[in-house]
């Protein structure tokens, strides 16, 4: 079936029908698709286009179809560009020549862009409940290892004392901010272009307004050439997408250190790990290493739309019809990571006893030393060059911090005094951290309170 023909001399070739035809990918679109034909026959009934009776068969026709498609019977066993000429045909079948009237006034421009924001605005609700799970998941790794204390990085250079937990709750923060982005992508993609036609609009008296409240769109577009053919909010969304999994894969770099026997930080989990076919003792990070991996995929997927986008003259093209492979994709690639990746996080477990080991020479107190003598007058920069010498010549003298005593720690400066002593341990720079994002033990429950409160929201 054909929706146009009329003025073409010559068959289509078959050839090229099964090469343009967008079927293979757009199925999905069909209950959305059925929805809007929905609305927009109650709108046509509305202003005098469709009778009752024939609005009574077209709403039953499209009940009809969409059981076909639950059932997995709405197949496609003809020639048919997109879905939605496949479903107009299917509508034609069961509601005869009623289903002729129903696509007044409609181009399939806006529809396919109507379809998709509708699909795309269920398929982020979904994500944004999944990354609320995940951030569940964080908070409560984040409480079991609120006291496992470890180093920050800096250059993956050993820097200052935190704990796991603030680690860990560094993560959640991220995704409080996707969300954050997430929400605001919906707003864009929750705009109806309905009443667009295929560039310019339509004479008849379209009631937009009606349209809007039955698909519970936000806002409807000001513009019609815009409307038929932005795909801004596909772009929008992938953007979201490739920073969530930039997010994920961060996560899943530090997981894969951590897990190597040069780190020895955490275990991973073997329910989601995976053995050698040649090397018997192996044991592999592979669930991070394959959500690592799939990051570069989705990253590409923005990639071929801006490339797809760029240099489009105005109005609809024809390329616009592979906006979405690369969103599908990317949907279905994120929907998979979230639905696994917070099992496989908190079925990690992190080695207190090697984390301990790891910062035992204190080094990482250093900083906490010179702030300590910046209390005391020296300069800071002074106060940096005199730890700094403590911490050549422990290397040299095999030396721990905490072996130091006063009189050593006075033979550097006169300004030391007994206060310094807890410092010389990551536990006593712990709680002595005073900023607001600090991991001190009563800021970390700060945090933990602001988190909870966030997540409430
Ligand atoms: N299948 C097309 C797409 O996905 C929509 C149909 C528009 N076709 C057309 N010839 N104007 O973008």
């Amino acid at each position: 079936m054909k929706l146009w023909g009329s003025r073409f001399g010559k068959d289509t070739s078959g050839k090229f029908l099964n090469f343009e035809s967008s079927l293979k990918f757009d199925f999905r679109l069909a209950p959305y698709d059925i929805e809007v034909n929905r609305a927009w026959a109650k709108m046509l009934n509305r202003i005098e286009i469709l009778t009752d009776g024939e609005l009574k068969k077209i709403l039953t026709a499209l009940n009809d179809v969409s059981a076909d498609f639950e059932k997995g019977r709405l197949a496609s066993d003809g020639a048919f560009e997109d879905i939605h000429t496949l479903i107009e045909d299917r509508l034609f079948t069961y509601a005869g020549s009623a289903a002729k009237k129903l696509p007044a006034g409609r181009s399939r421009n806006e529809l396919v862009s109507t379809d998709v924001r509708l699909y795309l605005r269920d398929r982020i609700d979904y994500i944004l409940g999944e990354i609320k799970g995940l951030q569940r998941r964080f908070l409560a790794s984040a409480t079991r290892y609120a006291r496992t204390v470890m180093p920050s990085f800096t250059h993956l250079q050993p820097a200052t004392p935190v704990t796991a937990g603030h680690l860990i709750m560094s993560y959640f923060w991220r995704f409080e901010r996707d969300k954050k982005f997430l929400k605001f992508t919906r707003e864009r993609v929750n705009v109806m272009p309905l009443g667009a036609g295929a560039a310019g609009g339509s004479t008849l008296p379209l009631d937009t307004e009606f349209l809007m409240n039955e698909l519970l769109f936000g806002a409807c577009a000001e513009n019609s050439i815009d409307a038929a053919s932005t795909r801004d909010f596909v772009l929008l969304f992938l953007e979201a997408s490739c920073i969530i999994q930039i997010h994920l894969s961060g996560i899943c770099e530090d997981m894969i250190l951590f897990s190597t026997p040069y780190f020895g930080y955490i275990k991973l989990p073997e329910e989601y790990s995976t053995g050698s076919s040649l090397m018997p003792q192996k044991r592999n990070p592979d669930a991070f290493e394959l959500v690592r991996g799939k990051t570069g995929r989705i990253i590409g997927n923005l990639n071929a739309i801006m490339n797809l986008l760029k240099g489009l003259p105005s109005g609809y093209n024809r390329d616009l019809q592979e906006d979405k492979p690369p969103l599908f994709d990317s949907i279905d690639q994120m929907t998979e990571i979230l639905e696994i990746f917070p099992s496989v996080f908190s079925a990690v477990e992190f080695n207190e006893q090697r984390l301990k080991e790891s910062i035992s020479n204190g080094e990482i107190c250093a900083q906490a030393m010179a702030e300590f003598l910046a209390t005391k007058g020296v300069p800071f920069r002074n106060a940096h060059e005199i730890i700094g010498r403590i911490a050549r010549d422990n290397e040299t003298l095999k030396r721990k911090m905490s072996d130091l005593k006063l009189t050593d720690l006075k033979a550097y400066s006169e300004c030391f005094s007994l206060e310094v002593i807890p410092l010389l341990e990551p536990e006593g720079v712990l709680k002595q951290l005073a900023t607001p994002s600090s991991p001190s033990p009563l800021k970390f429950e700060q945090q933990l309170r602001m988190a909870y409160e966030a997540l409430e929201e």
